[in-house]
C-alpha cells in the first residue's frame, strides 16, 4: 500500500470494535459536507478569516478543511476531535502537504477544551455541532473565543413545514444514525440554530440556508478531500475487503447508505433539509 498504508494494522475483530468516528479515521474517510469546500470558502468570508487568523476547528475530523483553511487564507488552524483516528490522520495530512506548522491536530472534547480563555479569533464546526447539545457546548466555544471573535457553523438543518409522512422517514433516520454514531445527532430547524447562537449571547448573528434539492452531493471536492484519485480509490478497496470480510461491517455501511440517501440525495425529503451557515460575533457586553 505504499504511503498510503494504514497507521497501524488492526485485526478485523478490533476493528469492528472502534466506535463509528474511529472507524471511519482507521479507513480514512473524510467526511464529505453537503456543501463541500464552497461552503467552507463561504464560511471563511462570513467570519473574516485571513492570514492572521487562528482558528479552532472542533471535531475536524481527517483534518480536510483545516489544512484547506490554512492553504487557502494562511491561518493558523487548530483542529480537535474525540476521534484519535480522526486527529492520526488529520496530523499525516497537513504533514503531507507542509502544513504542519500552520495546521495541528491533538484529540479533546468539545464540551472541556484544553485552552485558556479568549485563545482564539475564531471557533468554527462543520457536520459537528448536530451532535452536541449545543447550550453546554457554545458556552464553551465562547469561552475560548476573544472579545470581538466569531463563531461559524456549517450544519444540518430540516425545514419547520415537514409534512407528517417526510417527517416519520426523516425521525427514522435521525435514530438509525444517532444509534450508529452513539452521539445525540439532531436535525435542528434554521430558527433553533438561530436561536442557539442567540441563547449562548452572539451578536450580529448571520444565518443562511441552502436546500440539499439545489446541492450536487459530493461533488466537485471530494477527490481533494479524499487527497487525491490515488487514496480514493485505496479507500474505497479498503471498505470493500471489509464488507466482503464482515457482516457487522456490511450492516454499518447499508445503515450509512440508507441515511444519507434519505437525508440527502431522495427528491422528496431533501427539500425539506439542507444545510446552515451561521456566525455570530462574541461581544464584550455578554454576562
Ligand atoms: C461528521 S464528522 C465531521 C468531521 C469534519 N468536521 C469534516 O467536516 O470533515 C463529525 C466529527 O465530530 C467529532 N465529534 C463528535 N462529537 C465530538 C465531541 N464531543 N468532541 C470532539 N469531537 C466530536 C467526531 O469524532 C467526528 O470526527
Amino acid at each position: 500500500m505504499g504511503e498510503d498504508k494504514m497507521l497501524d494494522k488492526l485485526s478485523i475483530e478490533e476493528v469492528e470494535k472502534l466506535g463509528y468516528y474511529d472507524f471511519m479515521g482507521y479507513i480514512g474517510i473524510p467526511f464529505f459536507n453537503v456543501g463541500g469546500f464552497a461552503s467552507i470558502d463561504r464560511l471563511a468570508e462570513l467570519c473574516q478569516i485571513t492570514g492572521e487568523t487562528r482558528v479552532l476547528e472542533i471535531g475536524c475530523g481527517t483534518g480536510a478543511n483545516a489544512c484547506y483553511l490554512a492553504e487557502k487564507y494562511g491561518c493558523t488552524v487548530v483542529g480537535i476531535d474525540m476521534a484519535e483516528r480522526m486527529v492520526q490522520q488529520a496530523t499525516k495530512r497537513a504533514a503531507e502537504i507542509g502544513l504542519a506548522d500552520r495546521a495541528t491536530f491533538k484529540v479533546g472534547d468539545a464540551y472541556h477544551l484544553d485552552f485558556p480563555d479568549a485563545t482564539f479569533d475564531a471557533v468554527i464546526t462543520v457536520f459537528v455541532s448536530q451532535f452536541l447539545d449545543s447550550t453546554k457546548a457554545f458556552q464553551e466555544f465562547v469561552r475560548v473565543l476573544r472579545d470581538g471573535g466569531c463563531l461559524g457553523v456549517n450544519e444540518m438543518y430540516r425545514a419547520e413545514n415537514v409534512p407528517s409522512e417526510i417527517r416519520l422517514k426523516v425521525d427514522d433516520n435521525e435514530r438509525v444514525f444517532r444509534e450508529l454514531t452513539q452521539l445525540p445527532f439532531t436535525l435542528r430547524s434554521p430558527g433553533t440554530w438561530h436561536q442557539a447562537f442567540e441563547s449562548a449571547g452572539f451578536d450580529a448573528i448571520k444565518l443562511e440556508e441552502y436546500p440539499n434539492s439545489q446541492q450536487q452531493p459530493y461533488s466537485g471536492s471530494m477527490v481533494e478531500e479524499f487527497g487525491g484519485w490515488r487514496k480514493l480509490m485505496g479507500t474505497l478497496w479498503r471498505l470493500f475487503v471489509y464488507a466482503l470480510r464482515s457482516g457487522e461491517m456490511r450492516r454499518r455501511f447499508t445503515a450509512i447508505s440508507g441515511t444519507k440517501k434519505v437525508l440527502i440525495n431522495d427528491k422528496e425529503t431533501s427539500k425539506y433539509i439542507g444545510y446552515v451557515l451561521c456566525v455570530g460575533i462574541k461581544t464584550r457586553k455578554r454576562g
